[in-house]
């Protein structure tokens, strides 16, 4: 599919819907969390292509996440929060509306790019795409303030704006086997390709390697689109040096 989506449609969505709701919910920023899928393949949990073909060697969405900036102590029906050790705190919202379960007739125009930009590589019997959907659905894009179609759109708007593969490609750090990158040197590219700073997480490949695993962007949670600094901390197990595996 090559209509374009437009970011500024999607994101004009949000204000009314959080100026309408009466199910507000409260939050700092969102997370754009893009996964390098070369990364996944090379753990100990795999990677298959439950429902489709191999996915392109591209960056891939995993989820638009609303957070808090700081986390807030959990209490009584925060019960599904997030343990972070004792005592238990919640950092972002969550499962916000149960009775709103994802229609994949609410997203069919947006089926052909969804493949393409927000694919799971989950080895888990009976996994498919729309699995991985509906859970990100269910769990973040509930809390919002985004209707289903919105919340999908804006997604991808977001990762098609600032595409990181070619970001990434364009400072020289492309998928190889033998090469190493500084951590520093993915940093500074992000940064000036997108003029922020984003959060970094590794993984460790079958040989306890160091490797770019997941992206974190930053976005304001006014509807903007705007990107914004990640707060701390913006290295999630990352080592000094890393490496990009192909796919
Ligand atoms: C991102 O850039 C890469 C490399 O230039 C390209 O292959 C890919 O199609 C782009 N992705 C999107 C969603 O435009
Ligand atoms: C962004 O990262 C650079 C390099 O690590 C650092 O010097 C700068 O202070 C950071 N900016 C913000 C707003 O955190």
């Amino acid at each position: 599919m090559t209509k374009p989506i437009v970011l500024s449609a999607a994101l004009a969505l949000l204000l009314p819907l959080l100026a309408v709701s009466s199910s507000v919910v409260d939050f700092d920023y969102f997370y754009l969390v893009q996964q390098w899928p070369g990364a996944q393949c090379g753990t100990k949990r795999g990677c298959c292509f439950p429902d489709a073909a191999k996915p392109a060697a591209d960056f891939g969405i995993h989820g638009l996440w609303p957070q808090y900036l700081s986390c807030r102590p959990a209490a009584g029906a925060d019960a599904f929060a997030i343990v972070d050790g004792p005592p238990r705190k919640k950092c972002w919202p969550a499962n916000c509306d149960d009775r709103d379960p994802l229609s994949l007739l609410q997203i069919r125009d947006l089926l052909p790019e969804l493949e393409r930009n927000w694919p799971t590589l989950s080895c888990k019997k009976g996994a498919t795409y729309m699995d991985f959907w509906s859970h990100e659905w269910r769990k973040h894009g509930t809390c919002s303030g985004f209707d289903q179609h919105g919340y999908f759109e804006a997604s991808l708007a977001l990762k098609a704006r600032h595409n990181l593969t070619a970001i990434l490609a364009g400072a020289g750090i492309v998928p190889s086997d033998e090469a190493t990158y500084h951590l520093s040197g993915v940093r500074d590219a992000i940064r000036e390709a997108t003029e922020v700073n984003a959060t970094v997480e590794c993984s460790k490949d079958a040989s306890g390697a160091a490797q770019l695993y997941q992206v974190y962007l930053c976005v304001a949670a006014d509807g903007s689109g705007r990107l914004i600094d990640c707060p701390p901390p913006v290295n999630r197990k990352c080592a000094d040096k890393i490496k990009l595996p192909p796919f």
